[in-house]
């Protein structure tokens, strides 16, 4: 049988990393994003499709799903990657039109998408879904509406796990730490964030890469984990696990 993928926030980042390894392992995928020409370039290259999304509207989303139904068929995989960020700042200073659109497209994105192309799947009775969480959604941190936004995405995401359990669809939500993508690689080029200081509290001590991501989403939307569904999955070096160790002299050396 056909697997068939769609990938939102796939022209670049995680969402691409995610197309190249699930095209590895014979899935059909298309790449929806709403940066098009990069979607564009990204899927010339893979051999796969694009389309123009923007998931902070229903109508967009609903004519990207019948899309991928239309020209390539019943879509049996949703990786929900798109997603707009945010810099640290204090609470008082949250502006408020981006409190509304990181809102709008993280928590309405991925809630539309998935129930987009979910309702399709719970239909035919097969399907799995990956939904992008973040470590900050999972604490706290000075990225308040993104932290939000990501916390809301776990908690629909198990929701809808157990809304389509017995229709034969799964539901599963990844949550990175911080991923050397292209985008991060330039924020802190910006000084914007300050990748030594981070990796003195990851249990690894190195960066994440996009594609160790991948590799995890890419496992959860197989049949490998035809098992699992409803889990947040952290994918971080090791954060969330060493985050008590600040107060015991920090995360040892390697001996
Ligand atoms: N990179 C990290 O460190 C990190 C950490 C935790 C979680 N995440 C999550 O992983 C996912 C992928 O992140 P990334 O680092 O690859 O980001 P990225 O910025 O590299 O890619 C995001 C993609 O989403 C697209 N997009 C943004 N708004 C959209 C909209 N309204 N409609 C359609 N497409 C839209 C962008 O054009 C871009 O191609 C996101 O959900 C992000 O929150 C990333």
């Amino acid at each position: 049988m056909q697997n068939i993928a769609a990938i939102t926030g796939g022209a670049g980042g995680i969402g691409e990393a995610c197309a190249v390894r699930l095209i590895e392992m014979g899935w059909t995928v298309v790449l929806l994003d709403r940066d098009a020409a990069a979607a564009a370039t990204v899927a010339a290259r893979l051999g796969c499709l694009s389309y123009a999304i923007d998931v902070g509207s229903r109508d967009s989303i609903e004519a990207a799903a019948d899309f991928v139904e239309r020209e390539v068929g019943p879509c049996s995989g949703l990786i929900a990657a798109a997603a707009i960020f945010e810099n640290p700042h204090a609470p008082e200073d949250q502006d408020p039109e981006a409190w509304r659109a990181i809102l709008q497209t993280n928590i309405d994105g991925t809630y539309w998408t998935a129930t987009a192309f979910g309702r399709r799947m719970v239909e035919r009775k097969r399907g799995s879904i990956v939904t992008l969480g973040s470590m900050v959604g999972m604490n706290s941190s000075p990225l308040f509406a993104y932290g939000t936004s990501k916390a809301a995405i776990a908690s629909f995401s198990a929701g809808l796990a157990v809304a389509w359990g017995r229709s034969g669809v799964r539901v599963n939500c990844v949550s990175p730490g911080p991923t050397l993508t292209p985008a991060l690689a330039a924020s802190y080029a910006r000084g914007e964030r300050d990748p030594v200081a981070r990796l003195r509290f990851t249990a690894l001590g190195r960066q994440v890469l996009p594609e160790e991501v991948a590799n995890v989403i890419a496992f959860l939307m197989s049949d490998q984990a035809s098992a699992v569904t409803g889990v947040e999955l952290p994918v971080d070096g090791g954060i969330m696990a060493a985050q008590l160790w600040s107060l015991y002299g920090g995360v040892p050396g390697a001996t």
